[in-house]
């Protein structure tokens, strides 16, 4: 089992992983629950088997309640928030009871503010089972749900005190997801590490041969990337903005298509349209572009035609209007907040340093009408991480 030590809102929070490692996973958890009355569980459904032995595990030191919730950006609500406190109460929680999210970022999220309001705020672990929360958004102390008006639009910080994955856990997810997946990490090295592209074009390949390794490498360059930034600004307010990196097209496309675009898909699109607006302004030169394509050009995208490019231009507007880094930086009615690269790991700041600066609304939806028409070529192959282990 490896362990990387990761510091979120100025607490060193373990983070355990490897393949087949569920056995030391569960030990951990055991030491953490050792302290309490109760373990809180809530899983998604489909990771109903990975839960098993996990389940098994903790329940042999502490009692454990087990809440399964469906996934999807439209569960992801205040409502299910609290069907998960009202269910925790019922079960007798206290201020001593363990939250134990095991699932995607939207499992990460909603029991992730469900521990934030408990008693105000009791321990959570977050045990991954997506390349999404295992790679990005357990590394992160924000946790949001969606109000009808827009994309995580309510909730707060709450750090875990454990994250724990077994990598194998990925491997049943669906296939057409992984490398949409697999976004973030795109988005980290073009914004953040781009010395660490190669590494990541060798791990994209190597899913299909030899996919512990890659997904462990994944990990890595996730954890790299992100680090340093939850050091000095845990909340992600100022220069750890820049993960918000093609978030605000991408969010809009996300919720204008009810999460038939999914978030890793969503933001690989929203990336080309920061692109297309930094290289229009004459930020971002032609290889900065072709950077962007290339990688993105990995995630096999679904074509541009039923995917952005299927949506109605006038909502995209309207959910842009209401992006929440509004109120970051003076954006007038017309603008949108929007991190911009100058070159790949270089960002174009803004007022007061942050790392966002006011995009024009007409510019930003013609960069998207032009990315539409230049849609990136899918290169290599999708990978079968159900070989995960054979390498
Ligand atoms: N807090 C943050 O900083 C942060 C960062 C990035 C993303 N997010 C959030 O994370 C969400 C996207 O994450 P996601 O893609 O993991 O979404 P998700 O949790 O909705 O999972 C995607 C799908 O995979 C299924 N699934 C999960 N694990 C599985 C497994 N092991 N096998 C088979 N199926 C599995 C789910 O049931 C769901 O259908 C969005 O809501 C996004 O806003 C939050």
């Amino acid at each position: 089992m490896l362990r990387q030590q990761v510091s979120l809102d100025g607490e060193d929070v373990p983070y355990l992983y490897g393949v087949d490692v569920t056995e030391d996973l569960v030990a951990a958890m055991a030491d953490l629950a050792v302290t309490a009355d109760l373990v809180l569980v809530v899983r998604d459904r489909q990771v109903t088997e990975h839960a098993a032995a996990v389940l098994h595990g903790v329940s042999e030191t502490v009692r454990v309640a087990t809440m399964t919730v469906d996934a999807g950006e439209q569960r992801k609500t205040l409502s299910l928030v609290e069907d998960i406190v009202e269910f925790a109460i019922r079960q007798g929680a206290s201020r001593s009871t363990v939250v134990v999210a095991m699932g995607g970022g939207m499992v990460g999220n909603v029991a992730g503010l469900a521990a934030a309001l408990l008693f105000r705020g009791i321990r959570l672990v977050h045990l991954p089972t997506t390349p999404i929360a295992a790679f990005d958004s357990v590394l992160s102390v924000k946790q949001a749900v969606n109000l009808r008006g827009g994309k995580n639009l309510c909730g707060t910080y709450h750090a875990p005190s454990l994250i724990a994955c077994d990598l194998r856990w990925l491997t049943t997810v669906p296939h057409d997801q992984i490398l949409t997946g697999l976004a973030e990490m795109v988005k980290n090295v073009l914004a953040v590490v781009p010395e660490r592209r190669l590494d990541l074009e060798r791990a994209l390949g190597g899913l299909g041969d030899a996919p512990a390794t890659a997904l462990l490498d994944l990990l890595d360059i996730g954890c790299t990337a992100k680090a340093p930034y939850l050091r000095t600004d845990p909340r992600e307010r100022h220069e750890a903005l820049v993960f918000e990196y093609g978030h605000t097209m991408g969010h809009a496309l996300e919720f204008v298509s009810e999460g038939r675009i999914g978030h890793g898909e969503a933001i690989g699109w929203g990336m080309l349209v920061a692109a297309e607006i930094s290289h229009s302004l004459g930020h971002l030169d032609r290889d900065g572009l072709a950077l962007h394509h290339r990688l993105v050009g990995r995630l096999h995208l679904s074509p541009a035609s039923t995917g952005p490019g299927a949506l109605d231009p006038g909502r995209i507007r309207t959910v842009l209007a209401r992006d929440n880094k509004r109120g970051y930086l003076s954006c007038a009615p017309d603008e949108v907040p929007m991190v911009l690269l100058k070159a790949p790991g270089h960002v174009v700041t803004g007022e007061r340093g942050r790392p966002l600066v006011p995009v024009p609304m007409d510019l930003a939806m013609s960069a998207l009408e032009t990315v539409v028409g230049t849609a990136p070529v899918p290169s290599g192959t999708l990978p079968r991480l159900e070989r995960l282990g054979t390498s």
